[in-house]
């Protein structure tokens, strides 16, 4: 009973040793969020901050990089056109562009998806981490500049602008900058378009008609020829075919090019976690497409090495004795260990 009986003067006592140790715990409250502080601000303030971002290597899924790091201000400004201008290149560079007219119609990002981060949407993710290389269509060392101006020949059917121009300086800068997380030389996991395995017959435009009048007229119209906005100033759903879509020269006429894109990006909305296509469908669908008018191209220059030839380029002459049909609709896997064994 005895104990329990606390004065008036142990009361005061125990009070003020509560108070010491609160004020001591605010005090290492305070120290430990202004060394906190300290930290963050240095951290964005300084031009190191790319160096926080991780580098990916060859077993990771690639993400985009913290876009705009490490760039000037004028840099910026130039980042911030060359995104508008891939995700709206016809208003600055199509048949009515703004600034030129020189293209046809088509945007990068119809074929680059979210303005080229996309996974397996044929993202720029590869591109600062392996350019300048060599490529065996032009069986030259390519720059940046080189390689975009090919998609402006080929997938926009326009002619190359000049190096210089401040529409090819924020072009490249864009681009380089959201693959800056990658390590030079490598190509991490959903860069670029997927590989679609393939199949062991040959890929049938017929049943690809079908599928195309079932899952995709809504958008690309029976036609193919896609549907303008009011104006006529940029694609609201682009082209497959006809003379606004890409030529022949193109990434996208290769069949393997054109059913690994749709595989995870069409019908729009279809991703790597939600395909909406077999590889069946995608192959088949590509078989239709490809086999559609487009506009032509003189492609005499291209692959100057003939044992570099994509099996699927669908134009002679070829170093082995598959005709030109098969190149272009299979059965591809004969082509291919031909082409291997004619490097042996
Ligand atoms: C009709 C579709 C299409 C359009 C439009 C298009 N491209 Fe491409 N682009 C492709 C294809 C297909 C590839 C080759 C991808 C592959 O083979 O992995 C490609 C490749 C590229 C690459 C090289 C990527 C790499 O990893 O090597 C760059 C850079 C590029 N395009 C830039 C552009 C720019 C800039 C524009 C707009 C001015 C544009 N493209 C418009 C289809 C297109
Ligand atoms: C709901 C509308 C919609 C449907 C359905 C659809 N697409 Fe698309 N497609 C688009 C849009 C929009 C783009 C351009 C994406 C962008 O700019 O972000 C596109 C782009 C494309 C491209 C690259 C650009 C080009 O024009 O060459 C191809 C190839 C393509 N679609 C094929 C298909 C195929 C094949 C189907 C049917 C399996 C299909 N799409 C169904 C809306 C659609």
């Amino acid at each position: 009973m005895e104990n329990n009986n606390l004065g008036p003067e142990t009361f005061q006592l125990l009070l003020q040793k509560c108070v010491k140790l609160l004020r001591l715990c605010l005090l290492m409250l305070f120290i430990v969020v202004s060394i906190l502080c300290l930290l963050f601000f240095t951290q964005f303030n300084s031009k190191q901050a790319v160096v926080i971002v991780k580098a990916i290597d060859a077993n990771e899924l690639w993400h985009p990089a913290k876009f705009t790091d490490g760039l000037t201000e004028n840099e910026r400004k130039l980042f911030i056109y060359g995104k508008e201008l891939i995700i709206h290149t016809s208003i600055y560079l199509g048949p009515k562009g703004k600034v030129m007219q020189n293209t046809n119609g088509m945007n990068c990002q119809n074929c680059h998806l979210e303005a080229g981060t996309k996974i397996w949407g044929n993202n720029y993710g590869g591109v600062y981490a392996n350019y300048p290389k060599y490529r065996a269509r032009s069986g030259k060392i390519e720059d940046i500049f080189k390689r975009i101006n090919d998609c402006i020949e080929r997938s926009l059917n326009g002619k190359a602008i000049s190096i210089e121009s401040k529409e090819m300086q924020a072009i490249k800068i864009y681009i380089e900058s959201i693959g800056k997380n990658v390590e030079k030389g490598i190509k991490p996991k959903g860069t670029g378009i997927f590989e679609l395995p393939f199949l062991d017959r040959a890929i049938d435009p017929q049943k690809g008609k079908e599928l195309f009048q079932a899952k995709c007229i809504s958008c690309h119209q029976l036609n193919g020829r896609g549907k303008w906005d009011e104006n006529k100033n940029e694609y609201i759903y682009p082209p497959l075919w006809g003379p606004n879509s890409y030529n022949i020269g193109a990434g996208l006429f290769r069949m393997s090019r054109f059913a690994g894109f749709i595989k995870y990006n069409m019908p729009l909305g279809a991703s790597i976690d939600l395909p909406q296509l077999t590889d069946e469908e995608a192959w088949d669908l590509a078989a239709y497409v490809n086999s559609q008018p487009r506009p032509s191209k003189d492609l005499s220059a291209d692959w100057p090495k003939l044992n570099e030839k994509p099996f699927d380029h669908p134009f002679k002459p070829y170093l082995d004795t598959f005709t030109e049909e098969q190149h272009k609709f299979g059965p591809f896997e004969a082509i291919v260990i031909a082409i291997k064994k004619s490097k042996k």
